[in-house]
């Protein structure tokens, strides 16, 4: 029976270019989809830009443009670096258009006509110069509890404290410099408990969401649903709230009902039924998929909307984690903030897609793209292995046989062992473990060079009356070729087109790799992929150092001298008085709760210590477990929101993912002390 399935990606946001950690969702997505249109379903593979919000309007404002041509120009970068690595959307479109504005009037409308929307004043910061509301993230000053500089309007990164804006010392607007105030206004907010019941319910099935998400859901269910806050103040780019002058609804509202615009323009230009997919009895799926950092928005306020407005809510929510490069936080002074046309100008998108493929599973653990071990992995598996099958057997097949294959394989039963894989390999691309499947394949293709290996066609060649046996174990190699690259085709679209054209066969479908093709012509061998050059894995991180130049050239003249002057001279007895330590860090874990810190446990040789660090954006803390650092070993204990930090790590750098912690030369031992 053939399944109509709507599969939607997140929605970028228009005021960047897109980079090789989004391009895990693309990919990861369009690999899916184009696997069930392989499978003869009826899928549709809808997204857009998400135009709104704060940023996007003061990005304009910067540039001296409106809004309308900000996100129209991004818009159109962000299709081309689509369609280069060849995402084949069905429709892309933008938040910032009718369909959607209609969506959220209509969605807004039917939840308050339901009891769900609440209104309630409330003070926030205010910048008296721009006129403007400040969103936490514009606001700066020092940190309340340690006094750190230059702090946002949350938390502070030194210490790991969280406050409200109006606690920060000094504060400033991130916008104009002035000093804000505070300022009350009355906004709008969505009863989300009123859905409790529903979405505890939902989210409980492993069939809506992975299990790890639910758990994660749990703790935010023993916290309370509270309500949601949907407006925002003018002066915003976004759709007007209906009978308010100046409220505005918040991006986070608008850009999931993107999908629903998305979809209702593809609909209209191609006489698709709506409803069919948005009904609350419709019995389409509908499949989200997203990066692990917005579950909240999809698996809570997302099915709670669609409820509360009478429209069906999501088959599944898929989410993914983040990509690190080279096993680190991708990083602009690396060079591994990879933009995705930085990788488009110096390498095959089907590389990227191949690799992403062969690491990605089901789960939200993170994935890292090392790009050694991409090189080494492209150029193994897919040239080494699988050109490897088609380039042994072509030549004999043209230059003998005209191109004629023989009209029996040579080996059946491993034609049949091969094609017969085709359920199991389907049920890890349906279950998204592509790189389990990845593997099958892979293992197939052994067998397939194990083959030629063994009955080697140039040396029957050379030999008297075997003309026949050539071009059956030939054949036999081009079958084999071409089942694989079927199973391939969801990963390596181009990879597998240009496979056809060689082997002169109309588009495949998974189905076709069933029956062997026997008695055909083929047409000449063209190399169907090009080995990773090195150099250009080079070039690219080069040029992802440079496209940071303009940003990163203040810097050079203001060098970390110019920005912290040494400090007053001491004498030796003030130096006397800090006790460092070499520690060996033992363990190094995330802290539930808190986006700047590491709990690390020192291990000084016969004591250990708890340290709260502030490094969790520059490290993950598998890269620390087992080294050895230096600590302030006679810090008072300080106790912090998360426990009592009992000392401190040394580190160098401006903060945040720029932090490198110290790690003395080879032969210091736990607890020696520094001097
Ligand atoms: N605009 C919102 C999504 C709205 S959906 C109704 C947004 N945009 S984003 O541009 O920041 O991210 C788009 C998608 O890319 C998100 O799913 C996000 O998780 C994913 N990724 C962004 N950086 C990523 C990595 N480094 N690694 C993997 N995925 C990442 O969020
Ligand atoms: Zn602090």
């Amino acid at each position: 029976m053939t399944r109509k399935i709507l599969v939607t990606s997140a929605l970028p946001y228009a005021n960047g270019p897109i980079h090789l950690g989004h391009m895990v969702e693309y990919i990861q997505t369009d690999i899916w989809v184009r696997f069930q249109k392989l499978r003869g379903n009826e899928c549709y593979y809808v997204c857009a830009d998400d135009a709104h919000g704060t940023p996007i309007m003061l990005k304009a404002r910067q540039e001296g443009i409106e809004p309308e041509e900000l996100i129209e120009r991004i818009g159109a970068e962000h299709r081309e670096d689509f369609a280069d690595f060849h995402i084949g959307f069905d429709n892309y479109h933008s938040t910032h258009s009718e369909e959607n504005r209609y969506f959220c009037t209509l969605i807004y409308e039917r939840l308050k006509a339901a009891g769900h929307i609440e209104t309630r004043t409330i003070r926030q910061a205010f910048d008296p110069k721009m006129d403007m509301f400040l969103p936490d993230r514009y606001i700066k000053g020092e940190c309340p509890r340690c006094g750190a500089e230059d702090q946002y309007g949350d938390s502070c990164e030194a210490c790991g404290a969280t406050y409200t804006p109006a606690e920060l010392k000094n504060a400033v607007s991130v916008i104009s410099g002035e000093r804000p105030i505070e300022k009350d206004s009355l906004h709008y907010f969505v009863r989300l408990q009123d859905f409790e019941p529903m979405l505890k319910e939902w989210t409980s099935s492993p069939d809506h969401i992975q299990e790890e998400v639910a758990n994660k859901l749990a703790e935010w269910f023993e916290d309370g649903l509270r309500e949601w806050d949907i407006s925002r103040d003018a002066p915003y780019f976004g759709f007007r709230i209906p009978d308010t002058e100046d409220k505005y609804f918040y991006v986070w509202l608008d850009a999931p009902v993107g999908y629903m615009a998305s979809f209702k323009n593809l609909c209209d230009r191609e006489g698709l039924d709506f409803d069919e997919f948005w009904a609350a009895d419709s019995e389409a799926e509908l499949h989200h998929f997203i990066g692990k950092d917005i579950i909240y928005f999809h698996a809570l306020f997302w099915p709670a909307m669609l409820e509360g407005a009478g429209f069906r809510k999501p088959t599944q929510i898929n989410a993914h984690g983040f990509l690190t490069v080279n096993g680190q936080k991708m990083s602009k002074s690396r060079g591994t903030f990879i933009m995705a046309r930085s990788f488009l100008n110096h390498l095959n998108p089907e590389y990227l897609r191949y690799y992403l493929a062969a690491k990605l599973g089901g789960g939200v653990h993170d994935l890292d793209l090392n790009l050694d071990d991409f090189t080494a992995r492209v150029n193994s598996d897919l040239v080494g292995k699988l050109v490897n099958i088609a380039s042994r057997c072509a030549g004999f097949i043209s230059k003998r046989f005209g191109g004629q294959l023989a009209e029996q394989l040579d080996d059946p039963a491993l034609f049949h062992r091969v094609s017969g894989q085709s359920e199991t390999i389907a049920q890890l691309y349906e279950d998204r473990e592509y790189a389990r499947a990845v593997r099958e394949i892979m293992n197939l293709a052994d067998q397939a060079n194990q083959y030629i290996d063994e009955q080697k066609p140039w040396v029957l060649a050379k030999e008297e009356g075997q003309e026949a046996r050539v071009q059956a174990v030939c054949t036999q190699g081009l079958n084999l070729f071409r089942t694989l690259m079927i199973y391939l085709k969801p990963v390596l679209p181009k990879m597998a087109e240009a496979a056809e054209e060689f082997l002169r066969l109309p588009a495949q479908q998974w189905d076709d790799a069933q029956s062997p093709l026997l008695a055909h012509r083929i047409g000449p061998f063209t190399p169907l992929m090009t080995r990773v050059d090195p150099d250009k894995v080079q070039a690219m991180v080069e040029e992802s150092k440079q496209t940071l130049a303009p940003a990163a050239a203040p810097a050079v003249a203001e060098g970390p001298l110019q920005r912290e002057p040494i400090a007053e001279p001491i004498g030796i007895g003030d130096f006397a008085k800090l006790d460092l330590r070499i520690a060996r860090i033992a363990e190094a874990a995330h802290v539930e709760g808190a986006d700047k810190l590491l709990r690390l446990t020192l291990d000084l040789g016969g004591e250990t210590r708890n340290v709260f660090a502030g490094i969790k954006k520059a490290y993950q803390p598998e890269e620390l477990q087992g080294k050895l650092t230096v600590m302030v070993a006679n810090l008072q204990p300080r106790k912090m929101k998360f426990g009592v930090s009992e000392g401190m790590v040394l580190a160098a750098g401006p903060g945040g993912e720029d932090l490198w912690i110290l790690e003395p030369h080879e032969g210091a031992q736990p607890g020696m002390r520094v001097k």
